[in-house]
Formats: C-alpha cells, structure tokens, sequence
C-alpha cells in the first residue's frame, strides 16, 4: 500500500514538473484532488473494502498525502503564477529611452494665412477687426448699401435665401452698414469672413471669403484709398508692385473702381497669370455712396469715405499659384502641407 501511495506521489510530482501553465496546474489538481472524481479521494473511498483493523494505519497514510499534495499544488501553482507575471511584465516594459514616434503638426490653412496677413497690414495703418453675421437680412445685405429689392445690381450676386427676409450674405459689404450705424466717424475697419453666391467653376465656390474694409472720416478721397491699397499691394505681392484703378460699378460706391496690380510675375511684360495685360485685377472699391452714408445716419457733406472689398481664395490662388478654388476647401494635406508662414 505504502508503495503505491508512494508511486502516485512520483507521478505527480513528475506530470508537475512537465507544466508551465497555471491552468494545466489546476486540471492536475483536480485529477488528484477534485472531491468527486479525484485519484486520492477514490482511494479514501477503498478504504471500505479493508479490514477494519487495517483502516487506521491506511486512513493515515491517505491523508497525510493528501496532505501533502495540499501543499504541493498550492507551492507549484505559486511558483506558475510567480513565472506568469515576470513574463507578463517583461512584454509590457517600456523603453522610456526610445525616441517617441514622430507625428506631423498642423499648419494653418493658406486661406487663413493670407487673411491673418491682410489683418496685420492693415491694421499697421489703424484698422480694427470687425466681424458681421452669416445669415443677413436683406437689408443689411442689399438695401442699406443702395441696392433695393429690384435693383439690377441684385443680379449681379446670385443669392441664397433662406427666408424671403434672411439670405446667407453675399458680400462682407453687410458689415459696413452694421458698423456705421453704430459708431461715429472716425472708422476704419477690416471685416472678414465667409460669403455664399450659387456659383460654382474652378475659380469660383459657393462659399468662400472676403475681407472687407471701409475707412470714413472728414476729408477721404480716393487718393487714401489708392495710397493703403500701395500698402497693402506691396506687403502681399512684393514691393515693386503698382496699382492701378479702373472705372466700374458698384451700388454702393461712388466712383467706383476695380483695382488690378501690376503683375508680380513678369514685372508687367506680359505672362500666363495675367494674361499677357501686365496688370492683375484683385478687388473692388469706391467712394461711399451719399445714399449708403445717409442711410447710416453719417452726415455725407461732412464726411467722406472709402470702401474696398476682395477675395481671400483669389489672393491665395494668385500668391501661391493654386490654379483651381477646390484645392482650398478639399482639405488634402499634400496641398496644404506646402504652404506655411
Ligand atoms: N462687395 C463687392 C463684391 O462682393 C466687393 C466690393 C466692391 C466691396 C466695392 C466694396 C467696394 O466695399 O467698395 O463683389
């Protein structure tokens, strides 16, 4: 008897030795242990086929294995258990000396590039920001600035309305009203921001971006606005670039001009970008109309002012060479990757 409870301690301390796993472990266990199917208990179990003198001597030996495998199983499963967690350990350690994964940072968009630069000229020669809502009445948008329900000039810009009253705003022009009716002259503000026509090629997009600016005090004239608008061209297109006004027509304004800048491409002999001509048409502009002044509450025999409004998509195309609008709104960043401050 003695020999085959010795003969099981073997075998178990041997199928013990061969495993690595916890789980193996416990099944181990169980096959010796469990109270139903396991080997030392069905021996407790034979114990009624024995003579019952012999049951003591038998009952001890049964159960100092038991015993023992007690122990056993629970120093071989720590031991498991130990090996598991230094392995566990090992494949989570960081290397806290590795340099870090690069990763690339953003950069502003060229459209913001370009109106923060506009925003910095000018407001080098006095200008404060001011920025108008997206949705616009009508008015704001177009009676205020001479440009009553059924004037041709409506036509011109082709509107989304949303109500027969609100519209997305056309043109950043909006904000001129919205400023002079309420602040007195002096003013001189930039006002930029995104405008909505239905219109759609490659150099045109049914949203895009304006800034607008509008300066009014005693004694404006259009040789102010020439002399900023200087500034303002050689800052963005380099500084032997000219100006050049041309007649034209806007409601609200009057004279009013398109303003085109000598070509920074060729210096003015004729390229691709300005079609041969020299010069580069790149905003609108004008006197304040006396209407637009009078529907302000702006006294137009006292004062004067000027007006200019341009693309901020144009410019950007124009500086940077981008030939089609879309690749400004697509957000590809093999594109927009190549332009920074
Ligand atoms: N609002 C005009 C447009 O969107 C641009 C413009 C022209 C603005 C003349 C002005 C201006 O302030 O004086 O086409």
């Amino acid at each position: 008897m003695e020999k085959q409870i010795k003969a099981m301690r073997e075998k178990i301390e041997q199928a013990a030795a061969a495993i690595q796993d916890s789980k193996e472990m416990y099944q181990l266990r169980k096959q010796y242990l469990d109270n139903k199917s396991g080997q030392i208990s069905a021996l407790m179990k034979n114990m009624r086929d024995l003579a019952p003198e012999e049951r003591p001597a038998f009952g001890k030996i049964v159960n100092e294995l038991k015993t023992w495998a007690l122990d056993f199983f629970t120093s071989q499963d720590a031991r498991l258990k130990a090996a598991e967690l230094e392995k566990k350990n090992a494949a989570e350690q960081i290397d806290v000396t590795m340099p870090a994964a690069p990763h690339s940072a953003g950069a502003l968009h060229p459209n913001t590039l370009i109106a923060n630069e506009l925003i910095d000229i000018f407001a080098g020669m006095g200008f404060t920001v001011f920025e108008g809502p997206e949705i616009e009445n009508d008015y704001y948008n177009f009676t205020a600035l001479n440009t009553p329900k059924d004037h041709p000039a409506r036509d011109m810009q082709d509107t989304f309305y949303v109500s027969p009253e609100l519209l997305l705003r056309t043109q950043t022009s909006a904000g001129q009203i919205r400023v002079m009716e309420n602040t007195k002259p002096p003013i001189k503000i930039l006002s930029p921001g995104k405008v909505f026509r239905s219109d759609d090629d490659a150099t045109h997009s049914p949203m895009f971006s304006q800034m607008e600016g509008l300066v009014v005090d005693k004694g404006i004239t259009l040789c102010d606005l020439q002399g900023m608008l200087d500034v303002f061209a050689q800052n963005v297109f380099g500084e032997n670039v000219k100006t050049r006004l041309r007649p034209s027509y806007f409601p609200f304004t009057e004279p009013s001009v398109e303003v085109d800048v000598s070509c920074f491409s060729c210096g003015g002999c004729g390229c691709r970008l300005c079609k041969d001509t020299g010069w580069i048409e790149v905003l609108g502009a004008g006197m304040v109309n006396r209407k637009v002044l009078e529907n302000c509450g702006i006294d137009p025999d006292v004062y004067t002012g000027f007006a200019f409004g341009m693309g901020i998509e144009r410019i950007a195309m124009l500086k940077y060479g981008i030939p089609n609008i879309k690749m400004l709104f697509e957000s590809d960043t093999r594109v927009l990757s190549q332009f920074s401050e």
